[in-house]
């Protein structure tokens, strides 16, 4: 099929840059992302690109050069819907928080809307494409959604899960390591081939049936985060031990068995994915009955649990038990550096135990606003959302927040961190000042110099 036109639906971290990439590197089809949220589109229609609702090195330039011409944001779906050939459906997917699975399946209730929108109004055939991260076999119910509800059109279901890592989102869709497409129409897949065919080599672009695309979209998660789970654990085993963690990975990593990537012991993963999948696989194997495989893949998230947890109980025990009534001021909100996307940022859960210690925090993120700290704690409900902005206080400066501060948390691992003038900090924090680094980003020999009393993980 000869697609003219795409149409994204959902604007969020996967469809804004992922669509403004396929824009750009194909001027002659038209991508039309849309979403519910009125407020996000109108965002990524500023025309002040400072605006724009996701921030990722780079994207502002490539919005800047396809908005308008052949890249369009819009609340207009039914309307993109009809227009398209192709249609991506890119929507959240997040861990069912009611009824059965709740906690561990993913919820794929608005991957169902986006199916029922589309059958309802497609009158032309189209190509469906999974984008989103879903439980292997999706499609499968996609596919009796779009074959029973519809106006007698053809549909086409692929699975073309997205690998970019927030952060660097650009780059990894300018130079993938490999696309992944799986189908059962050869021309549907080669319609998706095509387009990606633009800039990226044919060697890249691996094509395989649907259940393995989007079981290989799950696993790569896991394995990402197993791998950080892995360091973490070894992190503790160091502390206790006299091994240094930076040490063992860089020992490790020469191996080229292994690899040196994603070997960096920190606080514990965050972000949207990694934990979410890793639930939704373990549900998935459950619901086969398949128990020791469940198992196995739990421990990654309790091992972050717990290295999360470890490192606020540090801090507290350090600080002489209590942390009542003391300034910390966390460096850091977004759950790594180059995005301000929060979610299931460590941040959020240490920030939550020190203030049940009834700790004061006060928060600075070069990219993160006040509003999503607070969004981000009150959505957990620990404590009234009065408390929370009595308890934490958010800084556009980061001599201000560690001003008067007992201790200062790293949360991420921003480079500007590095560069900052840290005796003007130490100068201005009460003594003994205290750095807890949760992502060794400082260097320990400098801090004590200065006169920091300085801790890292895994050292
Ligand atoms: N964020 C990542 O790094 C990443 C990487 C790879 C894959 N993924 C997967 O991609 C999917 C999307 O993730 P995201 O981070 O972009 O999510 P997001 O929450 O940033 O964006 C999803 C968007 O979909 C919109 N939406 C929901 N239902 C809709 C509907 N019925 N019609 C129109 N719009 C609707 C929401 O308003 C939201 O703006 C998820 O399945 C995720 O697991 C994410």
């Amino acid at each position: 099929m000869k697609v003219n036109n795409i149409c994204c639906i959902g604007a969020g971290y996967v469809g804004g840059p992922t669509m403004a990439v396929i824009a750009k590197k194909n001027p002659n089809i038209k991508v039309t992302i849309v979403d519910i949220n009125e407020e996000r589109i109108a965002a990524w229609n500023d025309e002040d690109v400072s605006k724009l609702p996701i921030y990722e090195p780079g994207l502002a330039e490539i919005v800047v050069e396809t908005r308008g011409k052949n890249l369009f944001f819009s609340t207009e779906i039914d309307k993109a819907i009809n227009e398209s050939e192709m249609i991506f459906i890119s929507v959240n997917t997040p861990t069912k928080t009611y009824g059965k699975g709740k906690g561990m399946a993913a919820d794929l209730k608005y991957v169902e809307l986006c199916a029922r929108n589309i059958a309802e109004v497609a009158k032309t055939d189209k190509i469906v494409v999974e984008k989103s991260t879903l439980p292997v076999r999706t499609a499968q119910a996609i596919k009796s959604i779009l074959h029973n509800t519809g106006n007698d059109v053809n549909f086409h279901i692929l699975s073309n899960p997205e690998f970019l890592a927030e952060g660097t989102a650009v780059q990894d869709l300018l130079n993938p390591d490999r696309v992944l497409i799986g189908g059962e129409s050869e021309d549907a897949i080669e319609s998706l081939a095509n387009i990606y065919g633009s800039w990226v080599s044919q060697e890249r672009i691996l094509r395989t049936n649907v259940w393995s695309s989007e079981l290989s979209k799950l696993t790569a998660n896991a394995f990402l985060a197993q791998r950080i789970s892995s360091i973490n654990a070894i992190s503790e085993l160091c502390e206790h031990t006299e091994a240094n963690v930076n040490e063992v990975a860089r020992a490790i990593g020469m191996d080229s068995r292994i690899g040196p990537k994603f070997l960096n012991a920190s606080i514990g993963f965050g972000g949207s994915c990694f934990q979410k999948d890793i639930l939704n696989l373990v549900y998935i194997a459950r619901s086969y009955g398949l128990n020791a495989v469940a198992d196995y893949w739990e421990q990654v998230i309790i091992l972050n649990d717990h290295q999360k947890r470890r490192f606020s109980d540090n801090l507290i025990s350090t600080l002489y038990n209590t942390v009542s009534g003391k300034k910390i001021a966390m460096l850091g909100w977004a759950f790594k550096k180059d995005t301000n996307d929060t979610r299931e940022s460590a941040a959020i859960y240490v920030a939550d135990h020190l203030l049940s210690e009834q700790a004061n925090i006060a928060v600075y993120d070069p990219k993160v606003p006040a509003k999503k700290v607070y969004g981000d704690l009150n959505y957990l409900e620990t404590r009234s959302d009065e408390e929370n902005k009595d308890l934490v206080s958010t800084f556009d400066d980061p001599y201000e927040a560690t001003k008067g501060a007992h201790a200062i948390a790293i949360m991420t691992e921003w480079d500007e961190f590095k560069a900052y003038d840290w005796k003007k900090i130490y100068d201005n924090m009460k003594k003994p000042a205290f750095i807890f680094d949760g992502r060794n980003i400082l260097d320990k020999a400098e801090m004590n110099k200065i006169g920091f009393e300085y801790s890292s993980i895994g050292k």
